[in-house]
C-alpha cells in the first residue's frame, strides 16, 4: 500500500516520500502526517485477523501496537520493528470514579501498564523503528519526563543513542530515574519545555539528532492505535465520549486520527466526541477554543501546573487537535490543582492510580457532566496516560497535607491518608486493628 508524508495544512497538502526525515513542511512550515491509500475492502477483514493474532506467541503479535499493522503500514520490513510488547493496555470499570463524576459507568483505558509506564510507548515503538530503517544512530527529544523515559528505552533497546534534553527542576524523579537507567544522555536545560523543543528544533539537523518529539509523524502513528485497540476491547462498540489531558497535544491528535481513520475505512459506523483536559496554569488551548481562529492561537508564556507532564504553553500539534474536536464535534476542559489531586486520589482509591496529569482526565469528566455536557448515561472512556509511581513525590505530599500549588497555596488533602507512626507493641496495633472491624 502506498504510504507518504503530507502537509496538515488543507491550503498546502503538499507530498514527501515516507523516508524523508523532516519534522514540518519544508514548503509552508505546516505539520506533517503520514498517509496511506487505503484499500476499504481489505479493511472488512482485519477485525478477524487483529482478534486472532491474539493467540500468536510470536514478538510481532504480542505487541499491541504491532498487532494493528494494517493501520500503520509505513515500514516495508517488519524485520525493523523495536518492540517491547507496547499497548496491550487494560479496560478497568471504575465505579467508585463513575460515582464521583456523576457518570452511571466509567471504564478507564490505562496507558500506564505500558513498559515504560506511559502512552509515549505506543508511539515510540513506531519512531524508533523509523529511525531504524533511516540508519539514524543518534535520537533525541525534549521531554517533561515520559517521552524522555520512554525514548530511552526504547533507543537503547534498538542499540542507538538516546539523548534527552529535560526542563530543569521540573520533572518527577521517577521519570529522570528512568533515562537514567535506560542510558540516555541526560541534558537539564535551564529553561521550560517550550523554549527547550524551540531551541532543539533548530539544532536537531546539524547535531544529526532525530527528534521524537511527537512532532514526529510516526510517533503519532503508535498512538493511534490507543484508539483502535481501545475499540477492539469493546467488540467493536463505539463510545459517546474518549476523554484525554492535553499538554503539547500530541495524544488527541493521534487518537483522533485513530477514529478518524477506522470511520473512514469501514471498521466504525460513528465518531466518539473526543474531549481534552488542560490543568488551569497551562491551558492556552482551553482559551483558544473559546474563539477559535485561524492565527489565533496565543502561547501561554510561563505555564504552572503541579501536573508536570503537561506543563507546556506552546503545544506545537495544536492544529491537529483543533481538527480533531471540529471532526468530532469535541471539547476542551480546564480544571484546577485541587481538582486534579483530589480525581487522583479517588482514582488511587478505586485501585487504579495514575500520574497526576492523567488525574485531569477524571476531574474533567466530572465537569463536563456537570455543566450537563456529558450525560450520566453517557458511554464514556478516560485514557490515564501515566502510571502512579511515576510521582510518587506528589502522592506523599497530598497524603500528609504538604501539597501546595505553583502559587504556594495549600492544597486541601481531600482524600488524604497519612502513614502512622506506631511502637513494635502487639496490643497497640491489635487495638488499632480491631477499630477497623
Ligand atoms: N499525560 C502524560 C502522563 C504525559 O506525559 C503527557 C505528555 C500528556 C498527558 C499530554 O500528552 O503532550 O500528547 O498532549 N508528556 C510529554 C512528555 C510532553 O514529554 O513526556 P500530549
Amino acid at each position: 500500500m502506498r504510504s507518504y508524508l503530507v502537509c496538515f495544512r488543507d491550503s498546502c497538502r503538499e507530498e514527501y516520500p515516507i523516508d524523508s526525515v523532516l519534522y514540518q513542511c519544508p514548503k509552508c512550515g505546516g505539520l506533517l502526517e503520514a498517509a496511506y491509500c487505503w484499500d476499504c475492502t481489505a479493511a472488512s477483514g482485519w477485525k478477524a485477523l487483529w482478534r486472532n493474532r491474539r493467540l500468536d506467541n510470536s514478538a510481532l503479535e504480542q505487541s499491541g501496537v504491532w498487532r494493528y499493522r494494517e493501520s500503520i503500514p509505513f515500514l516495508e520490513d517488519v524485520g525493523q520493528i523495536v518492540s517491547l510488547r507496547e499497548g496491550n493496555t487494560p479496560l478497568l470499570a471504575a465505579p467508585l470514579a463513575a460515582q464521583y463524576a456523576g457518570l452511571d459507568a466509567l471504564t478507564f483505558k490505562h496507558q500506564g501498564f505500558n513498559p515504560t509506564g506511559s502512552f509515549k510507548d505506543n508511539g515510540m515503538t513506531c519512531g524508533i523503528s523509523q529511525a531504524v530503517r533511516l540508519g539514524k544512530t543518534l535520537v533525541g527529544c525534549v521531554s517533561t519526563g515520559n517521552t524522555s523515559a520512554s525514548m530511552a528505552a526504547y533507543a537503547s533497546a534498538a542499540g542507538l543513542k538516546p539523548v534527552v534534553f529535560l526542563p530543569h527542576g521540573n520533572i518527577s524523579f521517577g521519570k529522570l530515574s528512568q533515562a537514567l537507567e535506560y542510558g540516555a544522555l541526560t541534558l537539564q536545560v535551564h529553561a521550560n519545555f517550550d523554549q527547550i523543543l524551540a531551541f532543539v528544533r533548530q539544532i536537531a539537523d546539524r547535531a544529526g539528532l532525530y527528534l521524537l518529539n511527537s512532532i514526529n509523524p510516526f510517533r503519532i502513528e503508535g498512538q493511534k492505535t490507543i484508539a483502535i485497540e481501545m475499540v477492539d476491547q469493546l467488540d467493536w462498540r463505539v463510545p459517546d465520549w474518549v476523554v484525554m489531558p492535553g499538554g503539547n497535544l500530541g495524544n488527541c491528535s493521534a487518537i483522533g486520527k485513530g477514529f478518524l481513520e477506522m470511520h473512514e475505512v469501514g471498521l466504525i459506523g460513528r465518531l466518539p466526541h473526543i474531549a481534552v483536559v488542560q490543568s488551569a496554569g497551562s491551558a492556552p488551548f482551553f482559551e483558544f477554543m473559546k474563539a477559535p481562529s485561524e492565527g489565533g492561537f496565543r502561547p501561554v508564556e510561563s505555564p504552572e501546573t503541579l501536573a508536570t507532564a503537561i506543563r507546556i504553553g506552546d503545544p506545537v500539534s495544536w492544529p491537529k487537535a483543533w481538527s480533531v474536536l471540529r471532526r468530532t464535534n469535541g471539547v476542551v476542559e480546564r480544571v484546577s490543582e485541587q481538582e486534579i489531586a483530589d480525581a487522583k486520589a479517588v482514582i488511587g482509591r478505586a485501585g487504579i492510580g495514575c500520574e497526576p496529569a492523567s488525574a485531569a482526565t477524571l476531574a474533567g469528566i466530572r465537569k463536563l457532566v456537570a455543566n450537563h455536557t456529558i450525560q450520566p448515561d453517557d458511554h464514556v472512556v478516560g485514557v490515564l496516560t501515566g502510571n502512579l509511581l511515576k510521582d510518587p513525590d506528589y502522592i506523599y505530599r497530598y497524603h500528609t497535607g504538604q501539597l501546595k500549588t505553583p502559587g504556594g497555596e495549600p492544597i486541601t488533602s481531600t482524600y488524604g491518608n497519612r502513614p502512622i507512626d506506631v511502637a513494635a507493641n502487639a496490643d497497640a496495633v491489635v487495638g488499632m486493628l480491631e477499630k477497623l472491624q
